[in-house]
C-alpha cells in the first residue's frame, strides 16, 4: 500500500476520500480554513451549526462536498488542541481510518494532522492500524486498507518510518489474532521465519531435545501436557554498534487453557492472545532491522501450549528451572512465569546490557490498571525512566507497580525454592514480577505486563477488536534513544 507525502494540499488533485482533522477551536485551524475556502464557506457553516462533534474520535461523513474533487469528506474530531498529543493523534487518525476503511478505497488524503514529528508519526501509524480488521477467515471483510494514502504536511522520512513500524504491527496483530488451532508453537516459528527472511536477523530454534539439553525444565513442564511440541526461538539483530545487545524476552503461550487449574469458559475464550509478548518481540526486532537501528538486539521467545492431558503438570509437582532454582507448582494457570523463568536465564547467559520482557502475565494487572495501561515492574529505576520517556513520546500508556521486597516472602517455597503463585490474589501482578526477578540476577531488567492493552475484547472507534501491538512503538522509540 503506497503512502505518499505532500507539503501542501491541492484541492484539485483527486482522491476518493479526504479526511480532515478538526480541533474544537476549529477557527484556529489553517487546514479547516483551507477546506472552508475551497467549499466557499460551506464547511464553516456546517461546523457553525454545532451539529458536528469535534470531540476526539467523533467522525462525520459528508457526501459530495461542494467545490472539492472528492466523493467523501470525513471530519474527525481531535478535541482541544492543547490536549492534542501522540495518543490523541493515533486514535483520531485510526477512528477516521476505521470509518473510511469500511469500503475499498483507491486514494485517501489525510489533512490537518498537525503537531511535532512524533505526533504526526503517531497519526500515520494510527491510520494504518485503523484500516486493518481482524476478520481473517470471513468471506465478507469489514475493513480494507486503501490502495494508496496521501498525507499532507508530514515529511517523507516520517511517513516512511511510521509506515515501516506500523506494518510490523499489522503482521504481529495477525499472528495474535490467528486461532490456536492454526497458530501453535511450530506455526509461530514458521511464520516468524518467513517474516524475517531477507533481513539481517539470525534465527535459532530450540526443539524439544535441545530444550532438554539446555535444562529448560520450567518451560518444558508447561508444554508437557500438550500434543504440540514447544519451541524456543532466538532472533539476533546485530545492529551497527559494538555494544552488548539489549535482550527482549516474550511470553509465547499459543493457548492457555489454564491446565489442571482450568480457566472458566469466559476467561479461556481469548487465550489465543497469550502469545502476544512473543509477537511483540518479533515485531520490534523486525522493525529494528528494517529501520537499521544501531542497537544490537537479542530477541528470545518461548512458544508453548498450556493444556491438559495424562501427562500434564500437576499441583505439587516440583520443577527444576534452567538456573537451578526449584519451583513448586501451586497453580498450573500461572504458566507464563514458568516459561519466562527459563527465557530470562537464557537472556542473562548472553550478558545483555539490559533485559525487557513482554508478557500477558496476570489478570491482576488488569484489575490494578485497567485495559489501557501496561504494568511496568523491574529492578532498575534508570531503565524504567528511559522507557517511560519513550512511552510519553508515542502516547502509549505504562505505569510502575511497586516491587517491594515483602512481596518476595509470598513466593518462597516449602518443598522447593519457590512456589509459582503468591498467597491469595492480592498484588498478583507484583508477586508474578517478583517471581521473574528471581531469574534476572543483577542484570538491569524491566517487565511489562501487557495483559490488558495487548488485546481488545471489543472494537474501539480507532481499532477493530483483537490484537493491538501495544508497546512496539514505544520500544522502537526507546531503542533509538539509546544511541551512543
Ligand atoms: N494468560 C493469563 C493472564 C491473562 C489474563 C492475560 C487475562 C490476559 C487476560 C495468565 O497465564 C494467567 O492465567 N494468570 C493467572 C495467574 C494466577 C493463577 C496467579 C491469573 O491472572 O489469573
Ligand atoms: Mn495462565
Ligand atoms: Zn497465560
Amino acid at each position: 500500500m503506497p503512502i505518499e507525502a505532500a507539503k501542501q494540499w491541492n484541492s484539485e488533485s483527486s482522491s476518493d476520500v479526504l479526511v480532515l482533522a478538526v480541533p474544537s477551536d476549529w477557527k484556529s485551524s489553517s487546514s479547516v480554513a483551507e477546506v472552508d475556502s475551497k467549499t466557499s464557506g460551506w464547511l464553516g457553516k456546517l461546523l457553525e451549526s454545532d451539529e458536528i462533534s469535534t470531540k476526539p474520535n467523533k467522525t462525520a461523513s459528508l457526501l459530495a462536498p461542494p467545490g472539492l474533487s472528492v466523493r467523501l469528506l470525513v471530519l474527525v474530531g481531535i478535541g482541544d488542541i492543547q490536549g492534542y498529543d501522540p495518543s490523541t493523534a493515533y486514535r483520531a487518525a485510526g477512528s477516521a481510518a476505521k470509518v473510511v476503511g469500511g469500503k475499498q478505497r483507491q486514494r485517501v488524503t489525510f489533512l490537518g494532522f498537525v503537531g511535532e514529528e512524533n505526533t504526526k508519526k503517531a497519526a500515520v501509524m494510527g491510520a494504518i492500524n485503523g484500516f486493518q480488521g481482524q476478520d481473517l477467515f470471513r468471506k465478507e471483510k469489514s475493513l480494507f486498507q486503501p490502495e494508496s494514502t496521501l498525507w499532507i504536511d508530514i515529511s517523507p522520512e516520517a511517513i516512511q518510518d511510521a509506515s515501516t513500524i506500523a506494518h510490523c504491527m499489522l503482521e504481529m496483530r495477525r499472528l495474535v489474532n490467528l486461532p490456536p488451532n492454526i497458530l501453535d508453537p511450530i506455526a509461530f516459528v514458521n511464520e516468524a521465519t518467513e517474516l524475517c527472511k531477507d533481513l539481517p536477523i539470525e534465527i535459532e530454534v530450540w526443539d524439544e531435545p535441545r530444550l532438554r539439553a539446555e535444562r529448560c525444565g520450567a518451560m518444558l513442564a508447561v508444554g508437557q501436557g500438550s500434543e504440540k511440541a514447544p519451541r524456543l526461538m532466538i532472533l539476533r539483530y546485530r545492529g551497527t554498534q559494538k555494544t552488548p545487545p539489549v535482550a527482549l524476552v516474550g511470553k509465547g503461550v499459543t493457548f492457555d487453557s489454564g491446565g489442571l487449574s482450568i480457566k472458566p469458559t469466559d476467561s479461556m475464550l481469548t487465550m489465543k492472545m497469550d502469545m502476544a509478548g512473543a509477537a511483540t518481540v518479533l515485531a520490534i526486532v523486525k522493525a529494528a532491522a528494517q529501520l537499521k537501528l544501531e542497537q544490537p538486539i537479542l530477541g528470545i521467545v518461548g512458544l508453548v501450549e498450556n493444556m491438559i492431558s495424562g501427562n500434564c503438570m500437576k499441583l505439587g509437582d516440583v520443577i527444576k528451572s534452567r538456573n537451578g532454582k526449584t519451583i513448586e507448582m501451586h497453580n498450573t494457570d500461572a504458566e507464563g512465569r514458568m516459561v519466562l523463568a527459563d527465557l530470562l536465564d537464557v537472556a542473562v547467559e548472553n550478558a545483555p546490557q539490559c533485559i525487557v520482557d513482554f508478557a500477558t502475565l496476570t489478570g491482576a494487572c488488569l484489575v490494578a490498571l485497567g485495559t489501557e495501561i501496561n504494568g511496568m515492574m523491574g529492578n532498575n529505576t534508570e531503565l524504567e525512566s528511559s522507557l517511560r520517556k519513550a512511552a510519553d513520546q508515542t502516547g502509549e500508556l505504562v505505569w510502575p507497580l511497586p516491587m517491594h521486597r515483602f512481596f518476595s516472602e509470598q513466593i518462597a517455597g516449602k518443598v522447593g525454592d519457590l512456589k509459582n503463585v503468591g498467597e491469595g490474589r492480592w498484588g498478583g501482578a507484583i508477586t508474578a514480577a517478583k517471581f521473574l526477578e528471581e531469574f534476572v540476577g543483577t542484570t538491569p531488567w524491566i517487565h511489562f505486563d501487557i495483559a490488558g492493552p495487548a488485546f481488545l475484547e471489543s472494537s474501539k472507534p480507532w481499532q477493530d477488536l483483537g490484537a493491538t501491538a501495544t508497546l512496539v512503538r514505544t520500544t522502537i522509540e526507546w531503542l533509538r534513544s539509546r544511541r551512543t
